[in-house]
């Protein structure tokens, strides 16, 4: 229950584009961009404030991480110092010092309704950088932006005159029912933000990447793509087969399994709430990623290997979605994807249970009754 893949089988709708895919052969897609892929993509980026792109403001990209790291690469000079929150999804952190650069880190606070931002810290160090990486919805927390964090986030990038990147891959699964306004919605900040973008999140197709860099600064989309200059690669037939299907076709699809997942979360909530209490969790408002606090447990310093070992639950490490500064501060914590069966997921819940209780109740025994 680490890795940011579901338990569901792909849409019937993508099935079946890729099946009449492979009947015409596996040649070059074509290399000018799909001309039906280009106006869906157009019209559901509208949908979310990213409106009057430019021709040239959609760039293919083989995945959204080499977007990041080619943003980085683009925007930024070794030694420099790049802000992101922490915890992140670990490429972020990961592009910044495989570059050569350094992180400026701002922690999320947990505030009485969940995660939110240190504004003081955020502009603290964003002084003396060039390049906010922000992910919308964040990855591990399962924060959507809310407006008004949206409007702060642009005033901050404005005054300190700091690009974006915002990494949107997420967007399609929320929980609200609430339209998702992306971060370059506001022409304030449209020339300065790269968004990043694609299907392998909410269509369940990490297997085939592909991805697109978006910007209403052409010249900016241009300036990025060009750093990484032939090392990206072309787009793979199936991968644009796919994103256009999804698109397309699978709009349905999609609803049925955000409404799967919305049920998941309610029911790990739940679950938490009677039989784990001291298990901290805020309920995310997007993604199949649970973001759980168990820094109470007396084994909080190994928990991720006890879980595997005791439970034989996998979920990913709380260090892991920070950069070395920060890593002691998310032990403790674990991510467990929930994007599975509710039969699954009680087994997984259960098993975590039994395990964990095990660890406390042997605290218990040994410690002293003062
Ligand atoms: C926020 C975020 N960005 C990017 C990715 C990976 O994107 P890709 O596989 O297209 O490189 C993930 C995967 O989990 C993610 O959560």
């Amino acid at each position: 229950m680490w890795i940011a893949d579901m338990d569901f089988p792909v849409a019937p709708a993508i099935l079946s584009a890729l099946h009449e895919r492979l009947n015409h052969g596996l040649g070059y897609h074509m290399m000018a961009g799909d001309p039906q892929l280009m106006p869906l993509l157009r019209a559901h980026l509208a949908t979310q404030g990213l409106t009057d792109l430019p021709d040239d403001g959609i760039a293919m990209l083989p995945g959204v991480v080499p977007g990041l790291y080619a943003t980085v690469h683009a925007l930024t000079t070794p030694g420099e110092p790049v802000v992101t929150m922490t915890p992140i999804y670990h490429p972020f952190h990961l592009a910044i010092t495989d570059l050569g650069r350094r992180v400026a880190g701002v922690p999320l606070r947990e505030g009485e309704h969940g995660y939110e931002i240190n504004w003081a810290a955020m502009d603290a160090a964003a002084r003396g950088s060039r390049l906010l990486m922000l992910c919308h919805p964040h990855n591990p927390t399962g924060r959507v932006w809310t407006p008004l964090e949206l409007e702060k986030l642009r005033d901050l990038a404005l005054s300190r005159d700091l690009f974006v990147v915002s990494d949107e891959l997420h967007a399609d699964l929320r929980f609200s029912g609430q339209s998702f306004e992306s971060f370059a919605a506001d022409p304030r900040v449209r020339s300065r933000t790269i968004t990043l973008t694609g299907p392998c999140k909410a269509y369940n197709a990490a297997g085939l990447g592909i991805g697109a860099m978006i910007g209403h600064n052409a010249g900016l989309v241009k300036r990025v793509k060009s750093t990484a200059g032939g090392l990206m690669g072309h787009e793979g037939a199936l991968s644009v087969t796919m994103w256009r299907a999804a698109l397309r076709d699978a709009g349905p699809w999609l609803a049925e399994t955000v409404a799967y997942l919305k049920d998941n979360r309610d029911f790990l909530s739940a679950y938490l709430r009677e039989h784990l209490p001291w298990v901290k969790f805020t309920p995310v408002e997007a993604t199949y990623l649970a973001w759980l606090d168990l820094r109470a447990h007396p084994r909080a310093g190994d928990i991720q290997k006890f879980l595997l070992d005791e439970a034989r639950v996998a979920v990913h490490d709380g260090p892991v979605f920070a950069s070395d500064a920060w890593k002691a501060q998310y032990q403790g914590f674990i991510r467990l994807n929930f994007a599975t069966s509710r039969a699954i997921l009680t087994e997984a819940l259960d098993r975590m249970r039994e395990a964990l209780d095990g660890g406390m109740e042997k605290r218990q025994e040994t410690e002293p009754a003062f």
